[in-house]
């Protein structure tokens, strides 16, 4: 399992992110559950690869965006490849190979497959109100 950075040609404006790759997380995503639903926002920073197998297939697509200087989880498995535990492995790709120590994420709790990954993987609620409808998590690379 390798990343495949976006590439910069082709790109949509101020996005930086190949379209055919915008396509691809679209296809993969189409509901915003909170996936890559932040890619709108021209103004914040991120960085963000598709994840591929040995064979060069896509399987999904990783980031962070970075929100006062914390780095957030974008994460999105491809629906062919889900529920084999990948979310795990793509986080570890990614915190592996960007040198991230401490990695957040917000998940909307109505998305109970994102909710049960987090948490079978080790991550850590960090807040959680009853009157709220989503979570922050934590997750240390050990
Ligand atoms: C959230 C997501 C990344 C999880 O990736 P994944 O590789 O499938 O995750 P895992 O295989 O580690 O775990 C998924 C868990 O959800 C469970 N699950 C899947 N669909 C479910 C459903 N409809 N209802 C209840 N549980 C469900 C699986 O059974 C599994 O739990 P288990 O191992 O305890 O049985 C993937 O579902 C996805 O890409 N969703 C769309 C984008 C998104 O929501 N991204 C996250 C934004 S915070």
């Amino acid at each position: 399992m390798k990343f495949k950075q976006f590439l910069n040609e082709d790109v949509i404006d101020g996005l930086k992110l190949g379209k055919a790759d915008m396509a691809y997380i679209k296809s993969i995503d189409p509901e915003d559950l909170g996936g890559f639903g932040w890619a709108k926002r021209k103004d914040y920073k991120y960085e963000v690869y598709t994840v591929l197998d040995s064979n060069d297939t896509k399987i999904g697509a990783i980031g962070i965006t970075i929100i006062g200087n914390f780095p957030f989880l974008q994460i999105v498995v491809d629906p062919k490849f889900r529920n084999q535990n990948m979310f795990l492995r793509f986080v570890n790709l990614m915190m592996k190979d960007l040198s991230i120590k401490t990695l957040f994420s917000k998940v909307f709790k109505v998305n109970v497959p994102s909710v049960k990954a987090h948490m079978k993987s080790g991550f850590k609620e960090v807040y959680n109100d009853p009157q709220k409808d989503f979570i922050y998590y934590s997750f240390e690379r050990s």
